[in-house]
């Protein structure tokens, strides 16, 4: 058998990772987040959620891919065996569908960045609207979707090394510079100061009257934007090919994705209070496209600002979906044997054809994301601690202790975390997620489905 990929780096595997971690989490869904339930009491609570269950988490599925240097399905298989198998396939599923609907909002942001290029941002909430409803679906949502997924496809299929790993070498960099010069211009705003009010000064008041919806929103949050819940971090780390530190590359990769969420809320709530853009009205999936597009139609300049920014964030959502579909790739190397290249081109196809109704329609895609990311990734995540904490610790001890040099009580620390809080916070996360997903499929879903057929 031919001998398994491994990256050729330390660095590799890091930017790796954040490649993966950094995407459309931290700039498309972050700032919503925050703008609709509330401002900096959100980030406080994400802040400790990404601390206290993102980290240990993260770690969980590093140990279990370095253990076994195999895809998820293979490595639960050799680590847990029975029906612990079975949850490499639950990763699997999740991850083809949550590529299916991510590759479409990529096709979006590459729209965005021509809209920049043509000088076309509409500068009123309205109009900015419609020029969204226009661009996220009919056959031109479509189009960006199938160049995305081919430009995934392109990178995943030339491998670890030659591929992703070249690849991230470059996109990465890109993104931390281009995002940091962002902050700065958008700090000589005339809305700056309303903005850092507004994102930097939380109200405890604000989070004890609203814990229901901050807490599973931040928790799920939190997962989403370090890619838990469905083996892609365990995918990474299986090609690591020596014993180091995984705590310090977990914190180093953690420490940047929380970095780059905060530095895109940086950007975007100046350039909304200076548009005039509510940020508590930016709800929903169109979210940051229109109200980005309504505040940048007004600024000089703003279409180039727009261009950048949007080109920043098409970098990043392909980074990320990388992620996404090697998990898929390496099941099908791994244990199928299957050559790499074919199983990409096949995998790849067979997403971009899930993906197409929600470049069709918008209730699609809060079909495919709300199961997705509220309840097939946090049981994913719930299921793999319960793994790690509960049945294989001993394995998951020895493997985190190796490669560091004195790992002290800190061990059992991590173990700890993972038994109880990260179990008992992504339990009561996925019990709400199940009953929004209900409330949606019987109301807004229901609602679709009475009037299109
Ligand atoms: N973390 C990415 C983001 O913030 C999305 C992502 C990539 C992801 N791979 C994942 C989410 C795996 C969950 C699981 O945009």
């Amino acid at each position: 058998m031919a001998q398994r990929e491994t990256w050729a780096t330390r660095t590799g595997f890091i930017l790796a990772a954040v490649g993966s971690a950094v995407g459309l989490g931290n700039i498309w869904r972050f700032p919503f987040l925050v703008g609709q339930e509330g401002g900096a009491a959100f980030l406080v609570v994400y802040l400790l959620f990404v601390a206290l269950i993102g980290f240990p988490a993260m770690l969980v599925e590093f140990v279990v891919g370095r253990r076994t240097n195999r895809n998820p399905v293979g490595a639960l298989k050799e680590l847990g065996g029975g029906v612990w198998q079975y949850l490499g396939w639950v990763f699997a599923a999740t991850g083809f569908i949550i590529l299916s609907y991510y590759s479409v909002v990529g096709g979006w942001v590459l729209r965005y960045v021509l809209i920049g290029l043509q000088g076309g941002y509409v500068g009123d909430i309205e109009g900015a609207g419609g020029q969204f409803v226009e661009a996220a679906s009919g056959l031109d949502a479509v189009l960006g979707h199938a160049i995305f997924m081919a430009a995934v496809i392109a990178i995943v299929g030339f491998g670890i090394r030659r591929g992703i790993e070249f690849a991230v070498q470059v996109m990465v960099p890109a993104i931390i510079l281009i995002a940091f010069g962002l902050a700065v211009y958008a700090f000589t705003l005339p809305g700056a100061s309303e903005a850092y009010a507004f994102y930097l000064s939380p109200d405890v008041g604000e989070i004890l009257a609203n814990w229901t919806d901050i807490l599973p929103a931040a928790a799920g949050q939190a997962f989403f934007t370090l890619s838990l819940g469905m083996g892609a971090m365990i995918t990474y780390a299986s090609y690591i090919g020596d014993d180091r530190n995984l705590a310090e590359d977990g914190l180093i990769i953690v420490g940047l994705d929380t970095l780059i969420a905060f530095t895109a809320g940086l950007i975007v709530f100046p350039i909304f209070f200076t548009g005039g853009v509510d940020p508590a009205n930016t709800i929903g999936a169109g979210a940051i496209f229109i109200s980005l597009a309504a505040a940048l139609g007004d600024l000089s300049f703003g279409w180039l600002i727009g261009t950048v920014f949007f080109g920043t964030i098409a970098i990043a959502a392909l980074s990320s979906a990388i992620s996404l579909l090697e998990v898929v790739v390496s099941y099908l190397i791994d244990e199928r044997g299957m050559e790499r290249f074919t199983a990409t081109a096949i995998v790849g196809t067979i997403i971009f054809v899930v993906g197409i109704p929600t470049a069709l329609d918008l209730v699609f895609i809060d079909l495919y994301d709300l199961f997705a990311n509220n309840i097939l990734l946090v049981f994913g995540g719930l299921m793999v601690s319960i793994f790690v904490g509960w049945v294989i610790s001993n394995v998951a001890l020895d493997e985190i202790g190796r490669g560091v040099r004195n790992l002290g009580s800190w061990g059992d620390v991590w173990i700890w975390l993972v038994r109880i809080p990260v179990i008992v916070i992504l339990f009561v996360t996925i019990y709400l997620g199940v009953f929004e997903y209900y409330e949606f499929l019987t109301g807004d879903f229901a609602d679709w489905l009475g009037q299109n057929l």
